[in-house]
C-alpha cells in the first residue's frame, strides 16, 4: 500500500531510468545506516516458511522468489534487496570491461499493458568494479547470481573470452553464474544460442569454471539463460546443448522482442519487453523444458510474475525458482510479502506440503 499510494505515483512522474537510480540509492543507503537492514526486513521481509524453502545448486533458498538480473547491474544494494524479502538475487549484467550501454530514452513503462520495455544494452561499471563492491559487502544473507554477458565491441567469434574473462575475476564473488545469451540490445547476441556456436561457448565456459573451481576448491553452478523468441525446434536443439554441456540449468526466459496484444502508445519502442505480456510465452517455454529434460535440469522461471498465481503456474510448468523485475516496478517491495503469502496457500489449497512436489505438476 505504502509503495502504491505514495511512493509509485512520485517515480512514475519522473523519467523511468532517473527513478530506477533513485531507488538503487536509497536502497543502499538504507542498508548502510545502524539498524537499516533490520528495519528492511521488518517493513518488507518474509517469514521463513518451511514449504517454502529451497536447496538447489549447494545452496539455501529461505523462499523461491529472487530479483531477476538487470536492476542491480553493479551489485551496488546487494544489502538492501537481501532484506526486502527475496529468496536470491542476480547481480549484471556485467561484461568485461564497463561500457556505457545505448543512448538515452533507453527504458519506456507501459502501464496499460503492466509492461516495460528496455533497450539499455549492459550499461554497466565492468567485472573488476563489480568484484570489488561484492568484495567490500562481504557475508550476505542470501545467495548472490552474477549474471555474465560480452561488451558491445566484441565480436562473437571471440565472445567466449570475454565470458571466461567475467568468471576468471568474479569467481569468488559469485555463489552461482548465469550466461547471458539472450539479451535482444547487444547486436547479435542472440544467435550464440543456436547452432554450434552454443556449443562452443558452453564448453569455453564449463571449462573455466572447473578451472576456477580447481584453484578455489568450491564448486559453484552455472545456468544459461535463453530468450523467449525460439521456435519449437530452436528451444529443443538449446536445451539438449545446454544438457550435454553439463550446465546446471536453465533461467527461462529473458524479455521478447514479440510485441503482440499491447495497448500502449510506446509499444513501437525498440528493445526488450517485459512483464504481463511475457507472461504465458515464458511459462511455456518452462514447460517444454521440463518435459524435454524429464524435471533433471532445474529451471528458474522468469516472465511476468505478479501474483502468487503467476508463480505458481511457473511453479507448476516445472520451475524451481522464479524471479522478477517488472512487478517490483509497478508494486513495490510489497509484492514479495504478497507472492510468499499466496504461493503458501496456493500449495496448501492443493494438498501440497512442499514446493518441491508441486515443481512440473502441471506437466504430463
Ligand atoms: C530494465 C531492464 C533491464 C534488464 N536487464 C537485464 C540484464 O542486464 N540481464 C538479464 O539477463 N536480464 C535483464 N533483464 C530481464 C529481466 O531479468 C527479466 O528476465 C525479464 O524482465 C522478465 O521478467 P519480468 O517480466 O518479471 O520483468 C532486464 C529487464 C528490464 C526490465
Amino acid at each position: 500500500m505504502l509503495y502504491r499510494n505514495f511512493a509509485k505515483p512520485f517515480f512514475f512522474k519522473m523519467d523511468p531510468e532517473a527513478a530506477h537510480h533513485l531507488v538503487i540509492g536509497g536502497l543502499q543507503k538504507s542498508a548502510a545506516l545502524p539498524g537499516g537492514k533490520a528495519s528492511l526486513r521488518m517493513m518488507y521481509g518474509v517469514p521463513e516458511s518451511p514449504e517454502l524453502a529451497v536447496d538447489l545448486f549447494g545452496l539455501h533458498f529461505h523462499t523461491p522468489v529472487g530479483l531477476a538480473a538487470g536492476l542491480d547491474k553493479n551489485a551496488q544494494a546487494v544489502g538492501g534487496f537481501s532484506s526486502i524479502g527475496f529468496g536470491f538475487m542476480e547481480v549484471g549484467t556485467v561484461t568485461p570491461k564497463g561500457q556505457p550501454g545505448n543512448e538515452q530514452p533507453r527504458l519506456f513503462r507501459l502501464p496499460s499493458d503492466e509492461a516495460l520495455i528496455n533497450r539499455m544494452g549492459f550499461n554497466n561499471e565492468g567485472a573488476d568494479s563489480m568484484a570489488n563492491r561484492l568484495k567490500k559487502a562481504g557475508r550476505r544473507s542470501i545467495p548472490v547470481a552474477v549474471n555474465i554477458g560480452k561488451n558491445k565491441t566484441t565480436p562473437n567469434e571471440d565472445a567466449h573470452e570475454d565470458y571466461r574473462k567475467c568468471i576468471r575475476t568474479l569467481y569468488p564473488y559469485g555463489d552461482f553464474f548465469v550466461v547471458n545469451i539472450s539479451s535482444p540490445n547487444t547486436p547479435d547476441l542472440r544467435s550464440l544460442q543456436h547452432g554450434s556456436e552454443l556449443s562452443r561457448l558452453l564448453t569455453e565456459v564449463k571449462e573455466e569454471m572447473e578451472i576456477q573451481r580447481g584453484k578455489s576448491g568450491a564448486k559453484k553452478s552455472i545456468l544459461v539463460k535463453i530468450a523467449p523468441d525460439v521456435s519449437a525446434s530452436e528451444l529443443e536443439y538449446m536445451v539438449n546443448t545446454i544438457a550435454e554441456a553439463g550446465v546446471d540449468g536453465i533461467i527461462a526466459t529473458n524479455t521478447t522482442i514479440s510485441r503482440n496484444g499491447l495497448s500502449h502508445e510506446r509499444a513501437s519502442e525498440t528493445g526488450g519487453l517485459s512483464g504481463k505480456p511475457l507472461r504465458d510465452r515464458s511459462t511455456e517455454i518452462i514447460s517444454a523444458i521440463y518435459r524435454q529434460t524429464r524435471g533433471q535440469l532445474p529451471i528458474i522461471g522468469s516472465g511476468g510474475i505478479f501474483t502468487p498465481q503467476d508463480a505458481y503456474d511457473k511453479i507448476k510448468a516445472g520451475a524451481s525458482l522464479v524471479e522478477i523485475y517488472t512487478a517490483l516496478i509497478y508494486e513495490g517491495p510489497e509484492v514479495n510479502r504478497r507472492l510468499h503469502a499466496g504461493l503458501r496457500n496456493l500449495l496448501r489449497r492443493d494438498g501440497f506440503r512442499h514446493i518441491s512436489e508441486a515443481v512440473g505438476a502441471d506437466v504430463q
